[in-house]
């Protein structure tokens, strides 16, 4: 673009630029009869000056020649060129199309089109004594883009293996041959992402990353950004970690691309960037914040040592979280920060999108860092990710401020693995791919740039990415995947069913690949369990008991001398099963307060922290928000009242025309074992005959903590409809009701007597 037409652009991007007719009544505004053939316009702010216009295409084609055009000073719409330059005056919808295999080595490709429809299949085959590697055939995707991988044809006679060329590409150079140099080329109106050269290295790899030919309007799918940022960072994440019980020695990390030999003493940064310039407005910037959001509470999931530094910017950053302030350490302080002091509107009149200025800004961070930690600072890992609709227009190359901090952080040949930069342009075909590349980090068979339509792609892939199935046995996650079923949202969630009944009788939640916790009054003293079975999974498994534990104290006729027919204190067994369970998407253990595994998932230090603590930290409120899960499979919504609230809650137990009318006082049979929730309006929920047994828990940070195990209640809600309803009806006006749990931080002695061997319990106080 010709410097002249950037400044008039910014000055249309920015309000404050001169405008002539300040003095006139009427401001500007532009025509709003603009069509596209095809396809539907609209408007941001009908039209007036600095508004919006954005061309929508039906799928399969896309808007010609450009997306968005904004509403100038002089009353126009920015002017439409080809990307060979000359004026469009009508906008069209053209059709999608993807690349031809300009070039196949060592085989053939068909069929042989300049371009392709969508729905096109391309297929490979290699000559005689050539093996393929890659797809043998690609399909023409939607969005301009052929699924698969590369295919190449080699024969393994050369240093490396024969060098993908990508569709839309020519490749000059030499072979495979050590040191060969091999260039790469787009065709007209695509832009190269990846690596423009490639060397083959001592490794017998290829340098950088595999190039492709973009066209501007293909879009990367919120698929393509789960599979490949997904398995980019995991492997950031992995490398960071050093997982397994052993703290002091080394550990390879399982299924890398990256070989790398892990130590405890690693450390990640990462540094999040997020464009609040002009054209980004304000309803985006939030879906950047809550992208971040999701980024920091994934992260925050694995059991590694991070930092978090956030930045927003626009002609200028804004520094929410530095990394070297303390908080950085903590992701619950880092969101509340992020929630409190960064705002779109922060940045003022100064909208237009200073790219160097951001970058720059990591860099001084980076510097002022590596002063205060010294020698660790080679240890120390740097993840960048930058959220920005990708227009930079102001200062310098971003590229200059990432060499600056490739020289920082020292990223030479054996020291790419301690920087990576990932780029999310969002948006309109206003994205420069090739501004976007220059940034991106370039690593074999990894991406790093992504280019998104609509910002809820963003989201919805982020919602889905870093998947901790390597990670084995950490408690309390759930698959928050809009997408996921039932089962992958509650993993823990266990069925307790007699043989020859129809259904199942209780619940109970899966603690460790061996046990279950559920509730003593489910069995009555039984001595037989091996007509039970327990269901998990929503029914992928059922599976036999090998022993169930009652607590020693649970004896429902205790108080029968004192005309309490039942007694439920110490309301609680385990169940061991015959066989371990493998953990998966279905089936993962919820965590147990006072473990080792619950104090990592609550980002607690080794050694730091005490049962006491995590009941503090679960139990901190008044009303502690808490939830069950219901016969129906829906979670349930109640309240624990603790401190002063309990007293209130605990005398509902006894109450007119119910079990406990004949009691002169609550404490008589709610001791102080129990949790109690209710409410005297029954707006709370309420459990269920056949809920007992199951889990009650605490969510922190898309993490699932057990505290209590429901006992029993004065008010059963569920009616049977038919066979297969049940409704929850709401209680007679005149009843308050409350339910009861047995608390887990109460029976701790118990529980690691038993399951001692199976989990790593911290200290009592
Ligand atoms: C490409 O897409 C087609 C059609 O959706 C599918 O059948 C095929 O398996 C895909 N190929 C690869 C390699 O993903
Ligand atoms: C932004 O521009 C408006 C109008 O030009 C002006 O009144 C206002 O003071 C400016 N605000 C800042 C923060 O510069
Ligand atoms: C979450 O659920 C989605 C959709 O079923 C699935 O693709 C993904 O692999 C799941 N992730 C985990 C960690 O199980």
């Amino acid at each position: 673009m010709a410097p002249k037409l950037l400044l008039f652009l910014l000055c249309a991007l920015l309000t404050f630029c001169p405008v002539v007719d300040a003095q006139e009544p009427a401001t500007p505004s532009c025509p709003i009869n603009v069509a596209i053939r095809g396809g539907t316009v609209t408007f941001s702010d009908e039209g007036r000056l600095g508004s919006t216009l954005t061309y929508s295409c039906p799928p399969g084609t896309y808007p010609y020649p450009l997306q968005s055009r904004v509403c100038q000073s002089d009353g126009k719409w920015t002017p439409m060129r080809s990307p060979h330059g000359p004026r469009v005056n009508t906008a069209q919808c053209r059709e999608i199309r993807c690349p031809p295999q300009m070039s196949f080595e060592h085989g053939s490709s068909s069929p042989r089109r300049s371009s392709h429809p969508i729905g096109d299949i391309l297929s490979f085959e290699c000559y005689d004594g050539y093996q393929l590697h890659g797809s043998s055939q690609r399909h023409c995707l939607p969005n301009g883009r052929w699924n698969g991988t590369s295919p190449v044809c080699d024969d393994g006679v050369g240093h490396c293996r024969s060098i993908a060329i990508p569709p839309g590409a020519i490749a000059t150079g030499g072979r495979n041959r050590l040191g060969d140099r091999v260039s790469f080329q787009c065709q007209n109106g695509f832009n190269l992402v990846g690596s423009a050269q490639r060397v083959c290295t001592l490794e017998g790899e290829w340098s950088g990353a595999e190039p492709s030919c973009r066209a501007p309007y293909s879009y990367d799918r919120a698929e393509d950004v789960r599979a490949e940022f997904g398995a980019s960072f995991t492997d950031v994440l992995s490398e960071v970690s050093s997982s397994g019980p052993d703290p002091s020695g080394t550990v390879q990390a399982p299924n890398l691309g990256r070989r790398l030999i892990l130590s405890k003493d690693n450390f990640l940064y990462i540094y999040m960037l997020a464009d609040a310039s002009h054209s980004v407005t304000e309803a985006n910037f939030r879906i950047f914040k809550k992208c971040l959001e999701i980024i920091i509470n994934r992260v925050a999931s694995f059991d590694i040592a991070v930092k978090f530094s956030i930045l927003s910017f626009a002609s200028q950053p804004k520094t929410i979280v530095d990394i070297h302030e303390d908080i950085a350490e903590d992701p619950e302080l880092v969101l509340e920060k992020m929630k409190s002091d960064m705002n779109y509107k922060d940045h003022g009149n100064a909208t237009g999108t200073n790219t160097y200025a951001a970058l720059d800004a990591i860099y001084r961070m980076m510097i002022n860092d590596r002063a205060n930690v010294l020698e660790k600072w080679d240890k120390v890992r740097h993840a960048i990710i930058l959220l920005t609709d990708g227009k930079s227009n102001l200062g310098r190359p971003p590229k200059d401020a990432v060499r600056s901090i490739e020289g920082l952080v020292n990223v030479g040949e054996n020291r790419k693995d301690y920087l990576d930069i990932y780029v999310f342009g969002v948006g309109n075909l206003d994205v420069d791919w090739s501004a976007m590349n220059e940034i991106a980090s370039k690593k074999p068979g990894e991406k790093h740039a992504f280019k998104l339509e609509k910002l809820e792609t963003l989201k919805e892939a982020f919602e889905d990415i870093l998947d901790p199935k390597d990670l084995d046995d950490i408690c309390g996650l759930a698959n928050y995947s809009i997408n996921a079923e039932w089962y992958q949202k509650n993993p823990w969630h266990v069925l307790l069913q007699e043989n020859h009944q129809t259904e199942p009788s209780c619940r109970g939640a899966l603690i460790s690949k061996t046990w279950i916790l559920t509730s003593a009054h489910c069995f009555n003293k039984l001595n037989d369990i091996s007509t039970w079975r327990v269901i998990l999974g929503g029914g992928e498994s059922s599976l036999s008991i090998k022993r169930r534990i009652d607590h020693d104290l649970y004896n429902v006729r205790a108080k029968l001398s004192q005309g309490i027919q039942e007694f439920y204190d110490y309301d609680i067994s385990l169940l061991e099963l015959e066989n371990p369970v493998p953990f998966g998407g279905r089936i993962r253990p919820i965590c147990l307060p006072c473990t080792e595994g619950a104090n990592k998932a609550l980002k607690k230090k080794s050694g730091t922290t005490t049962c006491k603590d995590h009941e503090l930290e679960l139990l901190s409120f008044e009303k502690v928000p808490a939830q069950f899960i219901s016969l129906d499979n829906k979670r349930m919504n109640v309240r624990i009242k603790t401190k002063t609230s309990r007293p209130s809650c605990i005398s509902g137990a006894v109450q007119e025309g119910m079990i406990y009318s004949q009691v002169s006082d609550a404490s008589e049979v709610v001791t102080d074992r129990f949790l109690c929730s209710g409410d005297d309006n029954g707006v709370e929920a309420a459990t269920c005959k056949g809920e007992s047994g199951g889990s009650l828990f605490v969510e922190r940070r898309e993490r699932h903590f057990q505290v209590g195990v429901i006992s029993w209640g004065t008010y059963d809600p569920c009616k049977r409809k038919n066979a297969k309803e049940i409704i929850r009806v709401s209680p007679q006006r005149s009843h308050k009701p409350r339910d009861f749990y047995i608390s887990l931080f109460s029976i701790q002695d118990w529980l690691r007597q038993h399951l001692g061997k199976s989990l790593r319990f911290i200290p009592l106080q």
